[in-house]
């Protein structure tokens, strides 16, 4: 008797954790209409890699070394590094020709995965979206570098999303909301735009940051730090650095 009870509040308690750590979050409190009827299905575990890193910055700055993104991204990583010497960052470089492209054929293959009408090349076809997937679930920390393109982010990271924004794989639909599974896991947003997004009715032409922080709230990155770096075309650049380095070496602090 005294041991079932104690296994009954053993499994109470587990399921408690579960519901909290995989509980699913509407997107921006509406009411949730899910998009697939189905899931893909991994061909393995997601979570084993060949290594842990823990920074993975997915970057979509400019590569000129002007670029406030970029200058900000080196900035506080160099400042992340001097705190944590020992931990690994990786760097994905969005621009890379080499990255995969995610093209109609991957689609097909994934609406055929979601439906249960896939045929074994559709899992081959699949293989580099996992393995893009499996990257971002060997990372403990994730920031994500962006200037703004007409109003929104540039078509690489564009392309990024799509990739691993799977259901099944990166989150799950509820009847409450999508369920994301890459969580416990904080998300650092450095972004830029030549205008000032941030009050007023600007603020409705802003696709960038909302949808960001949608998107990878989605897959489960709900804890989200910001650095805002407005107005470029505008401010003075003496002033815009200062910024940078304090709100970079400020979030690398708590990060
Ligand atoms: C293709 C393109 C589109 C852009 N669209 C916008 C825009 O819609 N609104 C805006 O305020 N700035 C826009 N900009 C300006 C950049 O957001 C701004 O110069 C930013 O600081 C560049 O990023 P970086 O310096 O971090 O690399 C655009 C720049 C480019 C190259």
């Amino acid at each position: 008797m005294v041991v079932s009870t104690a296994l009954s509040s053993c499994v109470e308690h587990s399921l408690h954790f579960f519901r909290n750590v995989f509980r699913a979050i509407p997107i921006r409190h509406c009411s949730y209409i899910s998009a697939f009827e189905g899931e893909v299905k991994s061909s393995g575990d997601l979570h084993l890699t060949n290594g842990r890193v823990q920074i993975l910055h997915l970057n979509s700055s400019g590569l000129d070394e002007r670029s406030y993104t970029g200058m900000a991204s080196r900035t506080f990583l160099t400042a992340y590094k001097s705190k944590h010497a020992d931990h690994i960052v990786q760097d994905i470089n969005l621009w890379d020709k080499e990255l995969l492209q995610y093209d109609l054929s991957h689609v097909a293959s994934k609406m055929r995965m979601v439906s249960g009408q896939d045929e074994p090349s559709d899992k081959v076809n699949f293989e580099p979206v996992e393995r893009m997937i499996k990257t971002l679930f060997s990372a403990d920390k994730l920031v994500v570098s962006c200037p703004m393109w007409n109003y929104s982010i540039p078509y690489v990271l564009k392309q990024y999303i799509d990739c691993v924004v799977q259901p099944g794989l990166t989150f799950r639909e509820t009847s409450t909301g999508p369920q994301g599974l890459l969580t416990n896991r904080p998300l650092l947003l450095i972004t830029s735009s030549g205008g000032d997004y941030s009050t007023g009715q600007m603020k409705m032409l802003d696709y960038q940051v909302p949808y960001l922080k949608d998107i990878f709230g989605l897959i489960g990155f709900t804890d989200v730090r910001h650095i805002y770096i407005k107005n470029t075309a505008h401010e003075k650049r003496d002033k815009l650095l200062t910024f940078i380095e304090s709100s970079c070496l400020e979030a690398a602090a708590k990060f």
